[in-house]
């Protein structure tokens, strides 16, 4: 069996997760699943990065000790993920013993191979960010990943030698393809850090102590970025007693990382992994953010919304819809109020929920709830249904291969929209006026019948519930995988429920909008 090792960033536990936060580990989930649905022995790691000085000052705002501190944040993460039904594999918590102690051991490993040095730090650094920067990478005079306020700073620190990476760096870019998505950040990449010339990084803090020791300088704290990073091989048990997760996942098949946090990934961890002489990701894709109108969602502009509120009202598979549809790989997607009622109300009120609806009801009326079979016969416009049937996948798996994850919504709602037009095409009320006609009939509710099973399969792994849902009122199994969608003429002995029940019912908009609207103001 084929094997897939997805990851997201391990989360800052400093708060709680926004819907833009919930964007990466709703796309890891939906891509788990689709593989575990696909066949493959699927694995995904989420977790929290607990370490630094941005969640010492957190504690000591809480009157907390770190340790407390982090504990109880790392129990909300997981509630959170509990409550949005992703199936991660591993829980990361970067104080856990065993990666504590791998860390320490990669940096001494490094030192003694001479990548990393001891020297004197002097730059600009942004404590939200635990980042230095010199003074040509500041945007007017602030933090260029986050555009907050930096502070002059100097200290001993040790540094990681970046320089003697370069090179074979931009080789192994150059050599995969398929390393960086999508392709404009490899650019990004290339322009704005290797070409240049690479700093080396500064790897040990002395101003704080929350973090992993320099095991041969205690004195020492290792930088969070260095500790986090090598989560994703000690969550596998590298440098452990027993590694074999490692042996069998590593490499990974995909990180998906937010667009702030790409420079870690495709130059820092590569080289990391280089360094430790180990094979690099197959793909690090970099995703655009979750923006509010006017600009990043930020608790002093008051245009927070949180994923446990949208869930309550509207439930997890519509909030789950929104994100994964409205980011684009070329540009930042937007959240607002009426936007996501309008996507409820059109493409999951309308478009589906009414498609089941009318379906289900038509199969009662005229079949007594019994599903006809396939019988061969072809109303003029079925030929054209059922090649949109088998164009649906592969329009799907293509968006998916081309990190199009909002497409590839796009691909199964356009194919949504075809399923609805086909019952106007037909008009099976008017077929079943003449009983000349009850074979065409038969065919026509057929299709219909074996293009939502179609639907509920596609959609699985975004939102499993509509399709169990689905699945039940048709009468079918959920025991479904990809497989089944090649058994579309296979339905036989099915009986759909005797009243359908609406799977989104029609918001009021006026109404919805002010609702999401304080939502945002709490
Ligand atoms: N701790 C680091 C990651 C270390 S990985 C070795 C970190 N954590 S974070 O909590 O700040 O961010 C977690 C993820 O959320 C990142 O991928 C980040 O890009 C993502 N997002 C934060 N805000 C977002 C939006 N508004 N929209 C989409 N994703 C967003 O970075």
């Amino acid at each position: 069996m084929s094997k897939y090792y997805v990851t997201t960033p391990i989360y800052y536990p400093s708060g709680k997760f926004h819907i833009g936060t919930a964007y990466t580990t709703v796309l890891a989930d939906m891509l788990k699943r689709l593989k575990v649905m696909q066949g493959y022995e699927a694995l995904m790691l989420t977790g929290v990065d607990e370490h630094g000085q941005k969640i010492e000052d957190k504690a000591k705002e809480a009157n907390m000790s770190p340790k407390e501190y982090v504990d109880i944040q790392a129990e909300a993460a997981k509630k959170l993920w509990k409550t949005m039904k992703i199936d991660n594999d591993i829980f990361m918590r970067t104080t856990d013993e065993y990666h504590e102690r791998a860390v320490q051991e990669i940096f001494e490993k490094f030192l003694k191979q001479g990548d990393i040095y001891k020297g004197e730090y002097e730059g600009w650094y942004c404590k939200p960010c635990e980042s230095y920067f010199t003074e040509t990478q500041l945007v007017d005079g602030k933090c260029p990943d986050c555009g907050r306020e930096v502070k002059k700073m100097k200290e001993e620190a040790y540094f990681f030698n970046m320089k003697k990476y370069a090179r074979k760096l931009l080789e192994f870019y150059n050599t995969h393809p398929d390393f960086i998505k999508p392709e404009y950040r490899k650019t990004e990449m290339i322009n704005n850090f290797i070409k240049p010339g690479l700093e080396d990084l500064c790897v040990t803090r002395t101003s704080f102590d929350w973090g992993i020791k320099v095991k041969s300088d205690p004195q020492h704290v290792i930088y969070v970025w260095l500790d986090a990073l090598t989560n994703y091989i000690t969550a596998l048990g590298y440098l452990s007693d027993d590694d074999s997760m490692f042996k069998k996942y590593w490499p990974a098949d995909l990180h998906i990382v937010g667009k702030d946090i790409a420079r870690f990934h495709l130059i820092y961890w590569p080289i990391f992994l280089m360094a430790l002489d180990l094979p690099l990701p197959k793909t690090i894709f970099v995703h655009n953010w979750i923006m509010m109108k006017d600009g990043k969602m930020s608790k002093s502009k008051g245009n927070v919304i949180y994923p446990e509120q949208l869930i309550e009202r509207y439930g997890l598979d519509a909030t789950k819809y929104f994100l994964i549809r409205e980011v684009p790989s070329s540009q930042d997607g937007l959240f607002s109020p009426e936007e996501f009622v309008q996507r409820y109300n059109y493409d999951l009120c309308n478009d589906l929920s009414n498609l089941l609806n009318r379906t289900i009801s038509m199969v009662n009326k005229y079949f007594e709830g019994k599903v006809p079979e396939y019988n061969g016969l072809q109303n003029d416009v079925d030929e054209d249904l059922e090649k949109a049937s088998k164009d649906v996948i592969d329009s799907f798996n293509r968006e998916i291969n081309d990190f199009e994850f909002g497409n590839s919504l796009k691909e199964i709602w356009n194919y949504i929209s075809r399923t609805n037009k086909y019952i106007d095409e037909t008009s099976p009320w008017a077929l079943a006026k003449d009983e000349e006609n009850i074979e065409k009939l038969k065919s026509c509710i057929y299709h219909l019948v074996a293009n939502l099973k179609e639907i509920a399969i596609l959609i699985r792994p975004l939102m499993e519930d509509t399709s169990d849902n689905m699945l039940r009122q048709l009468g079918m199994s959920n025991k479904v995988n990809w497989d089944t969608l090649k058994e579309y003429k296979d339905i036989k002995d099915t009986k759909v429920i005797g009243k359908g029940e609406p799977i989104f019912m029609r918001l009021k908009e006026d109404e919805e909008i002010e609702a999401i609207k304080n939502m945002m103001k709490q």
